[in-house]
């Protein structure tokens, strides 16, 4: 009887769908390769046969344009330099004794940059946050990006983002050992395909990773979509990532004006939003990034970023 009733337990324990939070035996594999080489297989620039890390595809298409004097559609990359009253703005910031733009900043960035990061959300899209506890400093989209998939996403889940999507999902996604999985947005539209999203979530699911606008299609996902996105979401307890660091660079005739994820009714607890000055005003250089969302988000995320 005893016996039987410890078969049972173990058994119970064994089948128990704990796989939620568990590795997989491909991400088990995936994880036994040193962290620098999966985050370049990640992004599809591991060269197996000499072990070297390839350029980028946007080194490699940079380039290109360059020697053939093409109009680069491939990176995110300015035509010019950014607005003179800017570059003065900074160089007398950087120029002044008065301080204290160059010596290193609190961990969460100076109050008044992450005063002006909220006050730019408030002006544009109504939402409120606190600069205290809801808005984070980072180098660039990028690290707000890195940070929230390794503080949000677990070893051995998946993350679902639309396809193509910027490379340097792959990369984190694969150094946080998780799983990037795709939804393609299809021609000639390219409009998410949320039934398909939802149907690609799985019990190992953690996050979402949403690009709106959208590199490179120009997509500017609509209110009702966000919203199907952020049900989705509460409904299978992810986390949503918005990148928004296009939010200023929507084409005339888009189907739609850019909202930020936090102004989605339901996103509050659940979505964070990644933004970055180096596309709107043009000096990509600069990587000055912030990253939004309720305080207890932020403060997961921050707990995985370098400062
Ligand atoms: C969709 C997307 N997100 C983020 C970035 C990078 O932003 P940042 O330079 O602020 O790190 C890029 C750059 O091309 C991009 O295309």
């Amino acid at each position: 009887m005893w016996l039987a009733v410890l078969a049972a337990v173990l058994w119970a324990a064994m089948t128990w769908p704990w796989t939620r939070r568990r590795s997989s035996p491909s991400t088990m594999i995936w994880m036994s390769q040193p962290p620098w080489m999966r985050a370049a297989a990640g992004a599809n620039v591991y060269d197996q046969e000499s072990g070297r890390v390839l350029p980028t595809i946007y080194e490699r298409t940079t380039a290109l344009g360059q020697q053939h004097g093409a109009v680069n559609l491939g990176q995110g990359f300015p035509d010019q330099e950014g607005p003179a009253w800017l570059r003065q703005l900074a160089a007398e910031a950087v120029g002044t004794d008065a301080g204290p733009s160059n010596q290193y900043p609190p961990g969460m960035g100076f109050p008044w940059f992450r005063e002006a990061v909220a006050d730019h959300q408030q002006r544009w899209y109504g939402v409120a946050l606190d600069p205290q506890t809801q808005v984070m400093h980072t180098t660039g989209a990028t690290e707000a990006i890195t940070a929230s998939i390794l503080a949000l996403a677990e070893p051995g889940s998946e993350i679902l983002t639309f396809e193509p999507f910027y490379d340097s999902y792959g990369a984190v996604a694969a150094l946080a050992g998780a799983e990037l999985r795709t939804v393609p947005l299809r021609a000639p539209g390219f409009r998410p395909d949320t039934a398909a999203l939802e149907a690609a979530v799985t019990a190992r699911t953690s996050m979402i990773l949403v690009n709106t606008p959208h590199n490179p299609t120009g997509t500017v996902f609509t209110e009702a979509e966000l919203e199907t996105i952020v049900d989705i979401a509460r409904r299978h307890d992810l986390v949503v990532m918005a990148d928004e660091v296009y939010e200023h660079l929507v084409l005339p005739g888009a189907d739609s004006s850019h909202r930020t994820i936090l102004s989605i009714r339901g996103a509050e607890d659940v979505a964070v939003a990644v933004g970055s000055v180096g596309k709107s005003f043009a000096v990509t250089g600069w990587k000055v990034g912030w990253l939004t969302g309720s305080a207890d988000l932020v403060n997961r995320v921050r707990g995985s970023s370098s400062s």
